[in-house]
């Protein structure tokens, strides 16, 4: 059987190269697309995921029946107002399985589900299956977990190698990113509304095992709908303090009590305002951390203007990566080099 295959190999070896050919020109056109293991080249059709090698077969999203027959809980790994999330097993693969807490949260539940099924994209947590009857969704299982413990892993002997400038850079460019597919998303201008301190907003993304970022929790995304006039409000509280932008703040002053109705609606650049506090903890304490925060010191000052005045995610994207570039490339400020 060996000889056999190795004999015709041999005797065909135009084919054979005309093959490889084909191939190579394949994964060229893929590249070109902006495709390669993170892109959507190879992703499955509308309704459908794939886990694992993109060799692999596309499965449509899992529906209850298959939820409650395949899909077994393991252990609790995490829990915010309106999902709780099990770390679960289907067909030998890990996936984490989200529960409703509370029935009251239901519409924000169900908003959240609505917009994972709508964005899937490579900056969206990939969505497996869901039941809208029983309040569960099934989605890739990221050991990592959350934003939050980007830090101590970095810090973990196993990825010292990774704890650098350059990959904590990396991180902040596709938060950023993530941002920009939400404010020019194809359904429109999103505003990621469960972001009232760091803690909250860190919570919402997921840390990848190679080192990249994916939104996880849309149950509070509202649509801004400027030519329409229509804005948004983050919730029915008041927002209190630094981190949240002044036009979430109850303009008022301490002596008229708080009412929702009579909170001015702001728009998408609450997310802007917000963009040097997270990318200042992205990038941390790693050797080389202080020099990109002091090259992105302008457009982030820019980002604590008045909201008409702040840069639009695409602006503040196309910064970063310029920063990334000049300092890869070594055409930073003379001397200053010296410090990553
Ligand atoms: N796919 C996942 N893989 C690993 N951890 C997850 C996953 N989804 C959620 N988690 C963990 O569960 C936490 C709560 O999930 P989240 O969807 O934000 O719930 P809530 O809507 O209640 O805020 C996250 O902050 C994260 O720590
Ligand atoms: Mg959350």
């Amino acid at each position: 059987m060996e000889r056999e295959g190795r004999l015709r190999l041999r005797r065909a070896p135009g084919a054979l190269l005309l093959g490889l050919l084909a191939a190579a020109l394949l994964l060229l056109a893929r590249d070109l697309r902006g495709g390669g293991s993170r892109g959507q080249s190879s992703a499955c059709p509308p309704g459908h995921f794939r886990l694992g090698a993109p060799q692999q077969n596309c499965s449509p999203w899992l529906a209850c029946q298959a939820l409650a027959r395949e899909v077994r809980p393991l252990k609790r790994v995490g829990e915010g107002a309106v999902k709780r999330v099990f770390l679960s097993e289907w067909k030998e693969n890990k996936v984490a399985l989200s529960q409703l807490t509370v029935l009251e949260l239901k519409d924000d539940f169900l908003h959240g589900l609505q917009m994972l099924k709508s964005l899937q994209s490579k900056h969206v947590v990939k969505l497996l299956g869901f039941c809208e009857e029983d309040f569960l969704i099934l989605t890739e299982y990221h050991p990592f977990g959350s934003l939050k413990n980007l830090n101590q892993i970095l810090n973990l002997p196993k990825y010292k190698d990774s704890n650098t400038w350059h990959h904590r850079f990396m991180l902040a460019i596709d938060y950023v990113s993530i941002l920009c597919y939400l404010h020019n998303s194809p359904l429109g201008t999103f505003v990621m509304c469960d972001s009232s301190d760091l803690d909250k907003v860190l919570s919402q993304y997921l840390l990848t095992s190679d080192f990249h970022i994916v939104v996880n929790d849309l149950d509070a995304l509202p649509l801004v709908n400027r030519s329409a006039g229509e804005l948004v409000r983050c919730g029915h509280q008041e927002l209190q303090g630094e981190f949240v932008a002044p036009e979430q703040r109850w303009p008022h002053g301490p002596e008229v009590p708080f009412e929702d109705s009579l909170m001015p609606p702001y728009d998408e650049r609450t997310d802007i305002w917000k963009i040097p506090d997270v990318t200042n903890f992205l990038l941390g304490d790693a050797e080389g951390s202080d020099l990109v925060r002091f090259h992105l010191f302008e457009i982030h000052v820019a980002c604590k203007k008045s909201p008409a005045e702040r840069p639009t995610a695409e602006k503040v994207l196309d910064s970063y990566r310029k920063v990334l570039t000049s300092l890869l490339r070594g055409t930073v400020m003379p001397g200053t080099r010296d410090m990553l």
